[in-house]
C-alpha cells in the first residue's frame, strides 16, 4: 500500500487537508492521526470491513476492542444504550479530553469494534485536528494507538512512519503528542465504577467527581489466566522494546551502587541523573514531575530500541496520582520483572 505523509500546522489553514482525511475515512480507509494522548489509527467506526483494516495493520488480536472518538456528546450517546448520571459528570469534567468511558454498547456498533463484548468505550479527543477530521467526516472513528501491536505507542508522526508506513493510507504529521500516555479508561458497565487503565486524569480525580471507583489489580500487577479479565489490553505484554528491562525501586544512591558494576547495561533515569553514572543512560524526565515522565517515556522506549540496549534498568517511578499510569506502562514494558533495594 501506498501510504501518503501529510502535515498539518493549523486546521483552518490546512482545511483541504482535513477534507483529504474525512475522504480517506468515508472511503473505508484508515488514517494515523495525532490525538493529545498519542497517535491513533482511524477508521469509520461503523463501518466493519475498515475497522477489520485496523486489527490487519497494527497486527491486533481480534479479541482486543477498540475505542470509538466522537466530537460531541449527542454523538456518543448514539453509540451507547445508556448514558447514566456518573458518565454525564465524568463528561462535564473531562471531556474533550484523555478520559475513555465504558458503557453498555448501542447495535450500531459492529461486532469487531467491541470485539464481541456487550460494551464500547468511548471518548472525545481534545486535539484540533482529530476533532476537525471527525466533524468533517460526520462519523465517529474507531481508533486504537498507531503502533504495531506490542510496541510502545507513537507520540511522533515518526513513531507512526516507523510502524506503519505502506500499512496505512494516510498519516498526519500534527507535531508531538501532548499528554504522550494513552488515555485513562474507566468502565461504568460494573458496580462500582472501574479504572481499567491510569493515564494522566487520576484515580484521585475520578473519586473526586464520581466517588467510590474501584482499582482493577490488572493496573498493578500481571493477569493470571483464572483471572476475569475487565480489559482485553492489560493481559497482552505491551509497550516493550526490544531490549530486557528491570525495574528497579529504592532511591537514587542505592541504584547507581547496584547498576555501575553492570558493564554494558544500560540505564533509563529520571533527567539529571545521567551526568553521575559512567554507563549509558536514557533519560524519561525529571524525577518530580510524573506529566513530563508521561509524555516522553515512549519515545525514551523506542530510543532504547535505536541504540541497541540489550540489558536496561530503569529507575521506578512513583505509584500514585499521574505516576500510576507511568508505573503501569513500565511494568509491562519490563514484563512486570522489578526488583527492591535496600537503601
Ligand atoms: O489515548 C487513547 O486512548 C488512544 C488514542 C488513539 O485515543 N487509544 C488507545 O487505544 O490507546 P488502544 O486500542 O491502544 O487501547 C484501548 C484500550 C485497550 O486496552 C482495550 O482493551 C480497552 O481500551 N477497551 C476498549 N474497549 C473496551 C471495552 N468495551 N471493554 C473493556 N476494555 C476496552
Ligand atoms: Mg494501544
Amino acid at each position: 500500500m501506498n501510504t501518503q505523509i501529510i502535515k498539518i500546522y493549523d486546521v483552518l489553514r490546512d482545511r483541504k487537508k482535513i477534507e483529504l482525511a474525512a475522504a480517506v475515512i468515508k472511503d473505508g480507509g484508515i488514517v494515523a492521526l495525532p490525538t493529545e494522548t498519542v497517535y491513533g489509527i482511524a477508521a469509520n467506526a461503523l463501518d466493519e470491513n475498515a475497522v477489520m483494516k485496523i486489527f490487519k495493520a497494527k497486527g491486533r488480536p481480534a479479541d482486543n476492542p477498540l475505542i470509538v472518538h466522537v466530537a460531541s456528546l449527542e454523538q456518543a450517546y448514539g453509540l451507547v444504550s445508556d448514558f447514566p448520571d456518573d458518565a454525564k459528570l465524568l463528561a462535564q469534567k473531562f471531556w474533550p479530553g484523555p478520559l475513555t468511558i465504558i458503557l453498555p454498547k448501542s447495535e450500531i456498533i459492529p461486532k469487531a469494534v467491541s470485539a464481541g463484548l456487550p460494551t464500547v468505550a468511548v471518548r472525545i479527543p481534545s486535539h484540533p485536528i482529530t476533532s476537525a477530521v471527525i466533524r468533517e467526516s460526520g462519523l465517529p472513528l474507531a481508533a486504537p494507538s498507531a503502533n504495531i501491536s506490542g510496541r510502545p505507542s507513537p507520540t511522533s508522526a515518526q513513531h507512526c512512519i516507523e510502524d506503519l508506513n505502506g500499512k496505512v493510507d494516510l498519516i498526519i504529521d500534527g507535531g508531538d503528542c501532548e499528554v504522550g500516555l494513552e488515555s485513562t479508561v474507566i468502565s461504568l458497565a460494573t458496580t462500582p465504577p472501574r479504572l481499567l487503565r491510569p493515564g494522566i486524569i487520576t484515580l484521585e480525580q475520578l473519586r473526586d467527581t464520581i466517588g467510590s471507583v474501584a482499582c482493577d489489580p490488572a493496573v498493578t500487577s500481571e493477569t493470571s489466566p483464572t483471572w476475569k479479565v475487565h480489559s482485553p489490553g492489560m493481559k497482552y505484554r505491551h509497550y516493550a522494546p526490544n531490549a530486557k528491562i528491570t525495574l528497579v525501586h529504592g532511591d537514587f544512591a542505592s541504584f547507581a551502587r547496584f547498576v555501575e558494576p553492570k558493564r554494558g547495561s544500560v540505564a533509563l533515569v529520571f533527567d539529571g541523573e545521567e551526568k553521575k553514572l559512567h554507563i549509558t543512560c536514557i533519560t524519561y524526565g525529571s524525577e518530580k514531575n510524573p506529566a513530563e515522565q508521561a509524555k516522553r517515556l515512549f519515545a525514551s522506549l523506542r530510543q532504547l530500541d535505536e541504540i541497541g540496549a540489550q540489558n536496561v534498568y530503569a529507575r521506578a517511578p512513583g505509584k500514585s496520582g499521574a505516576s500510576l499510569a507511568v508505573y503501569n506502562r513500565l511494568i509491562r514494558a519490563c514484563a512486570f520483572q522489578e526488583i527492591y533495594l535496600q537503601r
